[in-house]
């Protein structure tokens, strides 16, 4: 049963700038935190594995990246935070408040999963067992963050869920458990995360490969192995989501609409491409054209999923959002100041990039001995 009566009303402020100009930023600014979350969440279980395996120094050299790709995440989070306040607050306060705790908790575990990240990051492969525990625990915190994410933009764009849910447990302690695309929409982007960690993987072996060939090319086989055995298993996920949307979703995808069902296509065939490339570039030893290619066709993967993403948020919400209902007011006087701010932030996080080294470039590669991987960990 519809209950549009619990929504709360539109806010009579005027949006600063044009509609689409908030609708792109806010897909660009998603973009960018989920490629920034996928590299810590995907990396850090990547690292996990690398342990499980014996591979030490695999585990020391990404924890290292893992307290600068946290803060990454966050900041390049709130951005699309603030531009989903602007656009669906009516939605998204409204359903943040039914699932109040788990959502509140989010920052306790954060700040938990932060130490845990800058712990074995200093340990620098020493006490080996229990900085193996403190990651997973990290690792399992940074996991639930995303479900409980997941819970709420899935309940801010059903309202018709909002009242049972609400009247249910009115102190906040919800989640939204029942909604049918809840597991296969978290367990898509949880394995974009392990596919991007292992591109991760990728980079760290390209900037190593001159001087360190077999450890490069240890970490190379082993990142490329799982990025291409995660994107093989998103083709699964992606039909188990497709199918557990309602019918009239679905088809969006299916044909009715243009643009959805393009951007499908687009998405699905680049990401096929994206598998065999990686699978030559390993049967090559080509670091360079994964590293280059297959990554660069993963960021158009994640744009395209990422602009679907948006349609199919506008889609449920259709009965209810009326973008044109907005009051545009543009404020000239800081809108150019806002746009050349943040294209120079942008740049700022490339600067940034470089300088810090983030794939283990010359800072890391200084700190890392050549000889004897397993026992690097240990001697730094
Ligand atoms: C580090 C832990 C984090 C993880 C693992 C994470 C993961 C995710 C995931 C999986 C989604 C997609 C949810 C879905 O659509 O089903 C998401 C969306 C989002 N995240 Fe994060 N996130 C993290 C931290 C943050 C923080 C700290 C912020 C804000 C300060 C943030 C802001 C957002 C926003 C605004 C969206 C939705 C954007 C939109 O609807 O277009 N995230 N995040």
């Amino acid at each position: 049963m519809m209950e549009p009566n619990l929504i709360p009303t539109l806010d009579p402020n005027p949006l600063p700038a044009p509609y689409w100009v908030f609708k792109l930023l806010l897909v660009v600014t998603f973009f960018l935190h989920i490629v920034a979350m996928n590299l810590l969440l995907g990396g850090a279980a990547l690292a996990l594995a690398a342990k499980w395996r014996s591979k030490n120094r695999v585990f020391v050299d990404v924890a290292k990246k893992l307290p600068v790709l946290l803060p990454a995440t966050i900041t390049l989070g709130v951005a699309p935070l603030l531009f989903v306040q602007v656009l669906y607050g009516q939605f998204f306060y409204a359903s943040s408040i039914i699932v109040a705790w788990p959502w509140f908790l989010v920052l306790v575990a954060l700040t938990v999963a932060y130490y845990g990240f800058y712990y074995v990051s200093f340990q620098n492969g020493q006490n080996s067992g229990k900085s193996g525990s403190v990651m997973l625990f990290s690792v399992v915190l940074i996991f639930l963050i995303g479900f409980v994410y997941s819970n709420n933009f899935t309940l801010s764009q059903t309202p018709a869920r909002w009242g049972a849910k609400y009247f249910a447990h009115p102190a906040g302690w919800n989640l939204n458990l029942s909604e049918p695309t809840l597991v296969p929409r978290f367990l898509h982007f949880f394995t974009a995360a392990v596919a991007v960690g292992g591109l991760l993987l990728v980079l760290i072996a390209f900037a190593r490969w001159k001087r360190e060939p077999d450890y490069a090319r240890q970490i190379f086989h082993f990142g490329g192995k799982a990025f291409m055995y995660a994107t093989m298993a998103q083709f699964l996920l992606g039909i188990w989501f497709l199918a557990a949307l309602p019918r009239d979703l679905r088809i969006l995808f299916l044909g009715d609409s243009a643009l959805a069902t393009s951007l499908l296509v687009l998405g699905v065939g680049v990401a096929i491409a994206a598998i065999l490339l990686m699978s030559e570039a390993i049967r090559r030893e080509n670091v360079r054209l994964a590293a280059y290619y297959v990554s660069g066709i993963v960021g158009v993967v994640i744009l395209t999923m990422s602009v679907m993403r948006d349609i199919l948020r506008d889609a449920y919400l259709k009965p209810y959002f009326r973008p044109d209902q907005f009051v545009v007011k543009t404020q000239w006087s800081v809108f150019p100041l806002f746009l050349v701010l943040f294209v120079g932030g942008a740049i700022l996080w490339l600067v940034m990039l470089k300088r810090y080294g983030l794939f283990a470039g010359k800072k890391a590669e200084q700190e890392a001995p050549v000889e004897t991987p397993e026992l690097t960990g240990a001697a730094r």
